[in-house]
């Protein structure tokens, strides 16, 4: 009985979450350290069965609703068939996921960009399974439960590689990826898309609050406060970008002083954005406190994840890991950003 398997990983922000929805720059690194996985297999039964084990969760495919996160991933790829494609069945898919879930890490892009993966592959449509194409249908699952996202989810946990993200809001999400399908995959006029990597291997703690905090309130909270207020926040979202910019040029020459500092400054932008949380603020001031050469929220904020730059001895000596659990961290993952052979 065939079977076939895709992963696709976590993800951190580095620079420019929320300002991203107006258009800055951002950049997004994958976490490779925790990984979405999907595996479709031929079934006997007619039906198409959708396995969550991790959830304890078994669902026909034509008892849930299109916007089910599974069977949207499985619809998503099926509206690209040609129109007499008839549905999918026969087909048993499992996924699973030690991405913890809402909490900054795409956990949700992650498991769609596998699920997409594998059934592409599956079905004999390679085409299908390519980065470029996967990032837009994950983008149509994630707009169903978090309204109008960026696109940086969605891009970085299927070109699986470092980006740095332009959104361009002049044009429309569906023109931005007809380019990206006609082939012009980077630097893109629509949505400036760049790929670049390190010089040197950066490392990277990830310390969760624990709060479950939905992105699709922050980034609504936000976009009220800038109504409200546009002035304000249009610099606040204008210093995230320049960050990013600066960033990026930080992380190329792998200088991770500057780049430790950056973070900082990113943290105290996104504090006036009101989308920190005491609970944030005091895992990033532990971090620093600690000796990390940087460190802020990263992702929707308001609970989820932060993250802090540590030197590679802190692997060893782990001074920075127990004085963000002290500082209340449920968990600290550790993962390193290391250069293109
Ligand atoms: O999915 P999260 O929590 O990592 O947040 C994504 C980043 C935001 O900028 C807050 C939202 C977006 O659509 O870009």
């Amino acid at each position: 009985m065939s079977s076939t398997t895709a992963v696709s990983p976590g993800k951190i922000i580095l620079f420019g979450e929320h300002s991203v929805v107006y258009g800055q720059p951002a950049i997004a690194v994958p976490v490779t350290q925790v990984v979405a996985k999907a595996t479709v297999t031929d079934a006997t039964h007619n039906e198409v069965l959708l396995s969550a084990p991790d959830l304890g969760q078994d669902n026909w495919l034509h008892d849930v609703p299109e916007n089910h996160p599974l069977a949207a991933a499985v619809w998503a790829l099926w509206r690209t068939l040609p129109a007499n494609t008839p549905p999918p069945e026969r087909l048993h898919i499992t996924v699973t996921s030690t991405i913890p879930i809402a909490s900054g890490l795409g956990s949700g892009a992650a498991i769609a960009a596998a699920l997409i993966q594998a059934l592409a592959h599956h079905i004999g449509r390679d085409d299908l399974a390519q980065p470029a194409v996967v990032s837009r249908l994950t983008y149509e699952v994630e707009r169903i439960h978090h309204g109008a996202p960026s696109g940086i989810d969605n891009t970085v946990v299927s070109y699986q590689r470092p980006v740095y993200f332009v959104r361009d809001l002049a044009k429309t999400e569906p023109q931005i990826y007809t380019q990206l399908l006609m082939g012009r995959r980077l630097s893109i006029p629509a949505a400036r898309l760049d790929t670049f990597s390190s010089q040197q291997p950066l490392h990277f703690l990830i310390g969760d609050t624990g709060i479950k905090a939905p992105t699709k309130e922050a980034v609504g909270d936000v976009r009220q406060q800038w109504q409200a207020d546009p002035k304000s926040f249009e610099n606040y979202f204008a210093g995230c970008g320049k960050l990013a910019k600066q960033g990026k040029k930080a992380v190329e020459a792998g200088d991770m002083i500057e780049l430790g500092q950056l973070m900082n400054e990113n943290h105290e932008l996104l504090k006036q954005i009101t989308v920190s949380s005491p609970e944030l603020d005091r895992l990033v001031q532990a971090a620093q406190n600690a000796g990390a050469l940087g460190a802020k929220l990263s992702g929707g904020g308001r609970g989820g994840n932060m993250i802090a730059l540590v030197q590679e001895d802190e692997l060893e000596q782990g001074v920075v890991k127990q004085a963000l659990l002290d500082a209340g961290a449920q968990k600290v993952l550790r993962t390193v950003l290391a250069p293109k052979v």
